[in-house]
C-alpha cells in the first residue's frame, strides 16, 4: 500500500474529515459502536422535527456532546492537517463534517464546518448572527431566549437543512487536483457525493480503518487509523 499521496507544486489539495478524525480524540463517531444516544438514533435528535417537538430532548443532547468535545485534544491527524495548511497556503481547503474545534485547536486556520460548530449557538427565528456559547442547557438550567423571543438552538446543520458554505465548497472542488477524504462512512450527502463534483483528472484517496459506502469512487484506498496514516500520507 503506498503510505506518501504525492502533492506537486501547483497542486491544489481539498481536504474532506469526517467523524473518523476525531476518533482517536475520545469523540465517537455517529455510525460505530456506541452510535446510540439513549436509544435514540441521531436523525431523531438532530433534526428540526426534533426541535419542534421536544427542544428540552436536543439541548440535552448537545449539551452532552459539547461535555465531551471539550475534553478533546487534536491528534496527530489533525496536526498533520493545520501542517499541511502552513506548508502549502491557499492552495490547501479543508472541509469538514465535524461540529467539534479540534481542527482550530491543532492550528487550522481556514475550516470550512459544513455541518456548523458545537460551540456555537444562534436564534431559531431571527437572523441574529451565530454566536460562540459553551454553556451546557441541562435540567434545571432554563432553555435560552433570544431577546426577539424566538429560541436559541445549536449552530448545527440538521437532517433536513441546507449544509453551510455549500457554493464556496463547490467552487473549490472544481479546481481541486487532489482529494482527500478521512474517516467518512460516505452515507450522508451531499459531502458523499464530492468526491464525484471534481474534476475527472483529479486524484482522489480515502484514509480510513474500513471501505466507506462510496469507496468505488476513490481511486485509492489507504487503510488505517486516521492519527496513524494520515502524518505519514500527507507529509
Ligand atoms: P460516521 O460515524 O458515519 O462514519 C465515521 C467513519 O469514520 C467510519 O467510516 C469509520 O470507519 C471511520 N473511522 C472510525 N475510526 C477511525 C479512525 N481512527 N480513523 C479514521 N477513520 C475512522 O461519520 P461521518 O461520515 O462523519 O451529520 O458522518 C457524516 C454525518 O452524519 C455527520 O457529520 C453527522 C452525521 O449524522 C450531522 O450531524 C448533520
Amino acid at each position: 500500500m503506498r503510505l506518501k499521496i504525492e502533492i506537486k507544486p501547483n497542486d491544489r489539495v481539498f481536504v474532506l474529515t469526517g467523524a473518523g478524525v476525531s476518533a482517536e480524540s475520545g469523540i465517537p463517531t455517529f455510525r460505530g459502536v456506541g452510535g446510540l444516544w439513549r436509544g435514540y438514533r441521531i436523525e431523531q435528535v438532530a433534526s428540526p422535527e426534533a426541535w419542534a417537538a421536544d427542544r428540552r430532548l436536543v439541548w440535552d443532547f448537545y449539551s452532552m456532546r459539547r461535555q465531551v468535545a471539550a475534553q478533546a485534544k487534536p491528534n496527530p491527524a489533525h496536526m498533520a492537517l493545520a501542517e499541511l495548511e502552513r506548508r502549502i497556503g491557499d492552495r490547501f481547503t479543508l472541509v469538514t463534517q465535524n461540529v467539534d474545534n479540534l481542527h482550530e485547536q491543532a492550528g487550522s486556520q481556514r475550516v470550512i464546518h459544513m455541518h456548523g460548530e458545537l460551540f456555537k449557538s444562534r436564534c431559531d427565528r431571527c437572523s441574529r448572527e451565530p454566536f460562540p456559547d459553551t454553556n451546557l442547557y441541562e435540567q434545571p438550567v432554563e432553555l435560552p431566549r433570544c431577546d426577539c423571543g424566538g429560541y436559541v438552538r445549536p449552530h448545527i446543520c440538521w437532517f433536513g437543512e441546507m449544509p453551510f458554505d455549500m457554493d464556496q465548497i463547490y467552487a473549490e472542488l472544481a479546481t481541486a487536483s487532489v482529494f482527500v477524504c478521512i474517516g467518512s462512512s460516505g452515507v450522508v450527502y451531499p459531502a458523499a457525493g464530492f468526491v464525484k463534483a471534481v474534476p475527472t483528472s483529479t486524484r482522489t484517496y480515502y484514509i480510513g480503518p474500513e471501505a466507506p459506502e462510496n469507496v468505488g469512487l476513490f481511486d485509492e484506498v489507504l487503510e488505517g487509523k486516521a492519527g496513524e496514516v494520515v502524518p505519514l500520507a500527507l507529509r
